[in-house]
C-alpha cells in the first residue's frame, strides 16, 4: 500500500514518524505493508529534525506525486482550500483513496470531495478534521447509523477553550489570556480562525452533516467568536454557578412552518457547572451527542497537536488500507435527509442579560415590559445594589435577567429595545445560556 503524503508540518511530520515507528503493527493490522511513495512540501530546504525518511522522498510537486501510478492512497495534511481541493478531487476521481484532516476544505466544499469519491469509487476519510484525536466521526457515520441524533453540543476548538478556561481560573481579560495561550504555543501567530470561531464553525458544519444526513456547509453556520467575552462576563457567569464555553451546537427542530429542519451555530455561551461540558478545561475538546435510542453520549480528548491528530489520520489509513485489500469501499456520504438549515433568528436559546439601571420605582416593570412585548418569558431576576462588586460603575443597581427559551430573533430584539429604555443606563453583558432547562 503506497502513500503520498501531502504536507509535513505539525501533523504530517508526526504521521511520518508514527508510520515508521509502528510499521510492523500497521502492516499486520492492514494485511499489507505501508510504504511512503513521496512527501509533498512547500520548502524542500526546511529543517525537519531527524525524520526517519530518505530525503529523496520529499518533493514540491504535489500533483505530480498524486498522479504517480504507484500511489494508492493520498494523505492530505496541508490545509486550506486550494490547491488542496484540486489535488484531492483529482486523486479521488482517479480511484485513489484520500485521508484528510482539512476541516476548512470539507466545510467549504465537502460536496466536491464526496462527489469525486463516488465518481472514482474511492474512500474519503477525515476523522482528524474534527476534534483531533477523538474518535467521533466514525461513531457518527457508522455506529450511530441505527439511531436518530437530535442534538450535538461540543467544545471543538482547543485554543479558545484554553483561553476561556484561563479567564475563568484567573479572572484575566481576553487579551491577557490570549497572550498566555500564544506564549504556551496553543494559539497560532494569527489566531483569527480560532478566536473568531471560523475553525469551530467548519467543524460544526462537518458534525451537522454527519449527524443529520444533510449537506451543511460553513456558510450555513451562525458564528460568533470569543473576542467580546469580558472578565465581567466571566464573573457574571460565576455568580450564576456557570462557566463560559465556546460551543458548537447542531440541533434538529421545526422551522416556522413546522417542517423538520436543523440549526447549526457557534457562539460563546454560559453553561451550568453541572453540565457535562463545563469541566472540560485547558485545550481539551469534548462533544456531547444526544441520540433518541442511545441517549446521551460524551466524547472527550485532545482536539489538536501533531501526535494526537496523527493518531486519527493513521486510524483512517488503516481503514482505507483494509478496504482496498478487501476490494470494498467505505459507506459513501449519507445526505438523503436533505433538511433545511434554519436561520439563527429561529434557533431556540436563552439569554443572560446584565443591565446597569436607575434604582427607582417602575424600572423593573419597564424592563419586564420589554421582555413581555417580544413574548420572551423571564426565568430569573437578580438585583445587586450599586456599590457591590458586581454593580457597574455609576449605576444605581445591576439587574441580571435570565430568560426561558425563546427564538434568538425575539431575544435579540428585546436587547435592542432595552438599549433605548430611559431607565437602562447601559447593557453590561449579554450572553446566551445553554443547558439547565
Ligand atoms: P502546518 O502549517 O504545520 O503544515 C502544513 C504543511 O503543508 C507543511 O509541511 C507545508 O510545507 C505544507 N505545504 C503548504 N503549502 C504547500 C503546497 N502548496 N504544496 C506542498 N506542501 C505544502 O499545518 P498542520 O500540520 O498544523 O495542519 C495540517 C492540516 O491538519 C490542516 O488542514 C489543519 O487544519 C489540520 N489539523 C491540524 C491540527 C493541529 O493540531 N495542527 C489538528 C487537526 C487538524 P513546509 O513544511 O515546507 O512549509
Ligand atoms: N486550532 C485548532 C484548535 C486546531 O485550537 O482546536 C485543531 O483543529
Amino acid at each position: 500500500m503506497r502513500l503520498a503524503i501531502l504536507g509535513c508540518g505539525t501533523v504530517g511530520s508526526e504521521v511520518v514518524r508514527l508510520l515508521h515507528e509502528q510499521s510492523a503493527d500497521l502492516a499486520a493490522r492492514i494485511g499489507a505493508p505501508l510504504e511512503i511513495a513521496g512527501i509533498a512540501v512547500r520548502r524542500l530546504g526546511r529543517d525537519r529534525g531527524n525524520l526517519p525518511v530518505a530525503p529523496e522522498l520529499f518533493t514540491t510537486d504535489a500533483l505530480g506525486l498524486i498522479k504517480r501510478d504507484d500511489v494508492d492512497v493520498v494523505v492530505e495534511v496541508v490545509g486550506g482550500i486550494e490547491p488542496a481541493r484540486s489535488w484531492l478531487v483529482d486523486a479521488l476521481r482517479a480511484g485513489k483513496s484520500v485521508v484528510t484532516a482539512n476541516k476548512a476544505l470539507l466545510a467549504e466544499d465537502g460536496a466536491a470531495l464526496h462527489d469525486a469519491a463516488a465518481d472514482g469509487g474511492a474512500d474519503l476519510y477525515y476523522e482528524a478534521a474534527v476534534a483531533g484525536a477523538i474518535p467521533l466521526l466514525r461513531p457518527l457515520r457508522e455506529s450511530l447509523h441505527g439511531d436518530r441524533i437530535n442534538r450535538v453540543t461540543g467544545i471543538v476548538n482547543g485554543t479558545t477553550n484554553f483561553i476561556l478556561s484561563a479567564m475563568d481560573a484567573t479572572g484575566a481579560g481576553f487579551a491577557e489570556a490570549l497572550e498566555e495561550a500564544t506564549e504556551l504555543g496553543y494559539a497560532e501567530a494569527d489566531p483569527t480562525a480560532d478566536v473568531e470561531g471560523f475553525d469551530a464553525a467548519a467543524k460544526a458544519a462537518i458534525l451537522a452533516s454527519l449527524a443529520f444526513h444533510t449537506r451543511v456547509g460553513a456558510a450555513d453556520v451562525y458564528r460568533e467568536g470569543i473576542t467580546e467575552v469580558t472578565a465581567a462576563d466571566v464573573a457574571s457567569a460565576k455568580a450564576m454557578g456557570c462557566t463560559i464555553k465556546l460551543l458548537c451546537i447542531a440541533a434538529r427542530g421545526a422551522d416556522a412552518t413546522g417542517r423538520e429542519s436543523v440549526s447549526v451555530r457557534v457562539h460563546p455561551a454560559m453553561i451550568p457547572l453541572g453540565h457535562p461540558l463545563a469541566s472540560v478545561g485547558d485545550a481539551y475538546n469534548a462533544v456531547f451527542v444526544e441520540a433518541e435510542a442511545a441517549g446521551p453520549l460524551m466524547f472527550y480528548g485532545r482536539g489538536a497537536g501533531g501526535a494526537a491528530t496523527a493518531s486519527a489520520v493513521l486510524g483512517d489509513v488503516v481503514a482505507v488500507g483494509r478496504n482496498r485489500l478487501a476490494g470494498v469501499r467505505a459507506p459513501s456520504e449519507s445526505a438523503y435527509a436533505d433538511l433545511a438549515v434554519r436561520p439563527m433568528g429561529e434557533a431556540l436559546t436563552r439569554y443572560h442579560v446584565s443591565l446597569d439601571v436607575a434604582d427607582k420605582p417602575g424600572v423593573l416593570a419597564a424592563v419586564a415590559g420589554v421582555f413581555a412585548r417580544h413574548d420572551v418569558s423571564i426565568a430569573t431576576v437578580r438585583q445587586a445594589p450599586a456599590g457591590t462588586e458586581s454593580a457597574g460603575r455609576g449605576a444605581d443597581a445591576v439587574l441580571v435577567i435570565v430568560t426561558h427559551t425563546a427564538p434568538d430573533a425575539a431575544l435579540a430584539a428585546t436587547v435592542e429595545d432595552l438599549r433605548g429604555l430611559d431607565a437602562v443606563r447601559s447593557i453590561a453583558s449579554v450572553l446566551r445560556v445553554e443547558g439547565g432547562e
